[in-house]
């Protein structure tokens, strides 16, 4: 799908990999959204790539309703969502204090897993309503996953459910929107130098790097957007997890 004129709604597009995310989009000639809870750096964002902004907690179903029903009419049908808000928290299930709070289990699983499939229900069923392009398709919606999935380390319990979580929407959704021509996909990125990784000291961040194969470093944001539209170009590509890691194979811890 060539994305020029289209819409294109990303989700934490206010930062890291969505901002990234966002502005390769907008460089092809998208019209973005950026949908975060941060209004002040995805404010900024927005206007900087000539897109709009929408306020939203993306695991909240009235929040989200208003802020994609926003996004359509100012903007028009997406053709193209990409989810990567999220959070991640480390904590051990049975920690020095006792067994880990339920409501800090389920808030990272609200927020990850309930959030993205938020996003995909509301925006999957406006782009079921729009034309087809020339070749049958209406969209596509790519989410954020995270080598967590596969190997979650010792104090990611939430955090790695939630993107196994993900990992196995992916595949029923694809199948489910097959016949509204809309593709569904996922990228499971390794390290990433966003603002997260970016707070450690340097020889932290060596550390991290260390772990990975090829290229031994920690992997761009601009790495993560490529990904994204080659996935949005690439018509063939569907129902599928893309792991982006150099290789890494994360320890138990
Ligand atoms: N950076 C990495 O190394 C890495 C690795 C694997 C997976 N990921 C995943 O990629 C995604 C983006 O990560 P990042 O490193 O760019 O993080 P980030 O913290 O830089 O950006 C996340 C954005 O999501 C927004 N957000 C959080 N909760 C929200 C909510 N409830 N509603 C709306 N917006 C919300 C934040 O305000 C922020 O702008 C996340 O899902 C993360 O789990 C990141």
């Amino acid at each position: 799908m060539d994305v020029s004129g289209r819409k294109a709604f990303v989700t934490g597009g206010a930062s890291g990999l969505g901002a990234a995310t966002a502005r390769a989009l907008a460089s092809s000639g998208a019209i973005v959204g950026i949908f975060d809870r941060d209004a002040d750096k995805g404010r900024a964002i927005a206007d900087d790539l000539g897109g709009q902004f929408f306020a939203v907690d993306v695991s909240d179903a009235a929040s989200a309703e208003a802020a994609v029903n926003a996004a359509i009419g100012a903007l028009g049908t997406p053709s193209v969502l990409v989810n990567c808000a999220g959070i991640g928290t480390a904590a051990r299930i049975v920690g020095r204090d006792g067994p880990m709070p339920l409501d800090a289990f389920s808030r990272v699983i609200n927020v990850n897993l309930v959030g993205s499939f938020n996003m995909m229900r509301l925006c999957a069923h406006a782009m079921s309503l729009a034309e087809p392009d020339e070749n049958g398709q209406r969209g596509v919606v790519i989410s954020t996953a995270s080598v967590a999935a596969y190997e979650g380390q010792i104090g990611q319990a939430a955090y790695a459910a939630s993107k196994g979580g993900i990992v196995s929407l992916t595949l029923p959704a694809a199948r489910e929107f097959a016949r509204f021509g809309i593709r569904v996909l996922a990228i499971a990125p390794g390290l990433f130098l966003t603002p997260l990784l970016e707070g450690l000291p340097p020889e932290t961040q060596d550390g991290l790097a260390a772990a990975i194969p090829n290229p031994p470093r920690l992997g761009k944001p601009s790495e993560f957007a490529d990904l994204v539209m080659a996935m949005v170009g690439n018509d063939y590509l569907n129902g599928e997890v893309v792991r982006l890691d150099g290789a890494l194979r994360m320890q138990a811890k």
